[in-house]
């Protein structure tokens, strides 16, 4: 191989740091690997997480300094992780006891047909807040998704403990056909935000429904679905908001969610996402939809903070976090993937970022998530990447602006070298390369990368995680 060019290539860089980062023994055993642009797959959507059941509040009780640092360590792209998605919990709640979201319309207006009586705080227990502050650091994603309908337009007369919405097959109740009136409901949530300069991309109307827990929750088998969403997508459309994507159902695991799709047949053509949590099965292989797939909640909800990229490899760990997103996106086709919470109060993993306090404490999960959506931007297109060296994991997008980034993960402890060349597409040849690295004492920091005839070369640290971002000049 050439050895020499590819040093001489690479004498723009500091000597010192050319010393330190570049082993000549391990450089000659630095794997070609090829990113073949011709080769496409799904498109990307983004990362994200979500701050509701008042997680959003306990976010505003910080000081001002600590809320815009926080904000900025989930969402901005040149400090935090740059996450592109936000899920927001569309209440059922009649009050805001405890974690409740309360409902925009806590007390029934007497019937499914009478005239609704929606109530606006202006605040949607801080979701409101941090879907704006969001949007100022450029992201373009809100999932809106509600956990149930209120409890007075469902079989049980409550919005936690399951039961179903009114008027979807097996569901009868007195009070009648509740289906209209709740696809309403939705619609005002969605039109509330849009007063307040938000645009809810993305809309969910059910959380878990294979759950009944004692928090708002509510059953739908896929027939059930394919019952509301029948009427729920022409409401979108007679308000003008048919842009507003449908998302079902965020099941509790991948295999359930897979199992519903039989029966959402019949109203395909109102979905826009099939969306599924990892909790009773995590992402293994495709579901087979033509429709988008995210993965929108996971957490290791039990375990003891864990702040490090690598201790023991277990739940907490921001390495582990990576590899899921890595078997969701190329093993599973997912095109989204949301951790549970951003930020937090509390001792557990259930978020990415602790806080106690006034103390924002920021784990490597964070960053686990900021290698792949800092760079992954939305509308990228995964392509095909071969040649990583054994114990390396590495996925490959090319993003709207036509720059490629390529992610790699290291399990091993010793660290690998990677040679990259980017093929096919229309010629695409690197003309600059950067490179950000995570491991226990790195945070999406700088890494070094030498660029030499097109060919990016880099080293993956054991244990750690890289991200190449190559750009060619535009033609002057
Ligand atoms: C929404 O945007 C408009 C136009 O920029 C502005 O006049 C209005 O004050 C904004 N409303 C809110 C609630 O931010
Ligand atoms: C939807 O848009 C059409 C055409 O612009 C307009 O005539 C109609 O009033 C709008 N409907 C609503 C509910 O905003
Ligand atoms: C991956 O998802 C896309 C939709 O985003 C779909 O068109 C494609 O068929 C899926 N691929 C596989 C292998 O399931
Ligand atoms: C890519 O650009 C380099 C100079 O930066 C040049 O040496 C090389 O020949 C180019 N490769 C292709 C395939 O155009």
């Amino acid at each position: 191989m050439s050895l020499l060019l590819l040093i001489t290539g690479a004498v723009s860089l500091p000597l010192a740091v050319f010393g330190r980062t570049i082993n000549l023994e391990t450089r000659q055993s630095g794997s070609a690997v090829t990113v073949s642009l011709d080769q496409k797959y799904q498109t990307i959507d983004g990362f994200g997480c979500s701050e509701a059941f008042q997680r959003a509040v306990q976010m505003s009780k910080l000081s001002e300094s600590q809320q815009q640092y926080t904000l900025d360590l989930l969402f901005s792209q040149t400090n935090g992780a740059g996450l592109s998605i936000l899920r927001n919990g569309i209440g059922s709640s009649p009050d805001m006891s405890s974690d409740h979201m309360v409902s925009i319309q806590p007390k029934s207006p007497g019937g499914p047909s009478s005239t609704p009586n929606y109530v606006w705080d202006g605040s949607d227990n801080k979701q409101l807040w941090v879907s704006q502050e969001a949007v100022k650091r450029g992201v373009r994603t809100i999932y809106a998704n509600a956990w149930s309908a209120p409890g007075y337009m469902k079989t049980n007369g409550n919005d936690a403990n399951g039961g179903s919405l009114c008027g979807v097959g097996g569901a009868s109740c007195s009070s009648g056909d509740w289906r209209q009136a709740y696809a309403d409901y939705l619609v005002q949530y969605i039109k509330y935000y849009l007063e307040a300069n938000v645009t809810i991309t993305h809309l969910g109307f059910v959380n878990e429904p294979d759950l009944t827990t004692n928090y708002a929750s509510m059953r739908s088998s896929g027939s059930q679905a394919a019952d509301f969403i029948k009427v729920l997508g022409p409401t979108l459309e007679k308000a003008n908001l048919s842009s507003v994507s449908i998302n079902c159902c965020d099941t509790e695991g991948w295999s359930s969610q897979a199992s519903m799709l039989g029966q959402l047949g019949s109203v395909d053509n109102f979905i826009s996402t099939i969306t599924a949590h990892s909790y009773t099965s995590s992402p293994s292989s495709p579901m087979n939809t033509r429709h988008r797939v995210w993965q929108t909640e996971a957490a290791d909800l039990n375990g003891q903070w864990q702040g490090a990229f690598y201790s023991s490899g277990g739940a907490g760990d921001g390495i582990t976090w990576a590899n899921n997103i890595y078997t969701a996106v190329v093993n599973a086709n997912a095109s989204g993937y949301l951790y549970w919470i951003g930020a937090q109060t509390g001792s557990t993993n259930s978020k990415l970022i602790r806080i106690d306090g006034d103390k924002v404490t920021p784990s490597k999960r964070l960053w686990a998530f900021g290698q792949w959506s800092r760079f992954v931007r939305p509308g990228a297109i995964r392509v095909g990447v071969q040649g990583a060296p054994s114990g390396v994991r590495t996925a490959a997008f090319q993003n709207v602006d036509s720059s490629v980034a390529v992610v790699f993960i290291n399990s091993g402890g010793s660290a690998a070298n990677v040679q990259v060349k980017v093929g096919g597409g229309s010629g695409f040849n690197s003309s600059t390369a950067a490179a950000y690295l995570t491991d226990n004492s790195h945070d999406v920091s700088d890494s070094t990368v030498s660029l030499s005839g097109g060919t990016a070369s880099a080293s993956v640290p054991g244990r750690g995680m890289v991200t190449l971002v190559l750009k060619q000049e535009e033609a002057t």
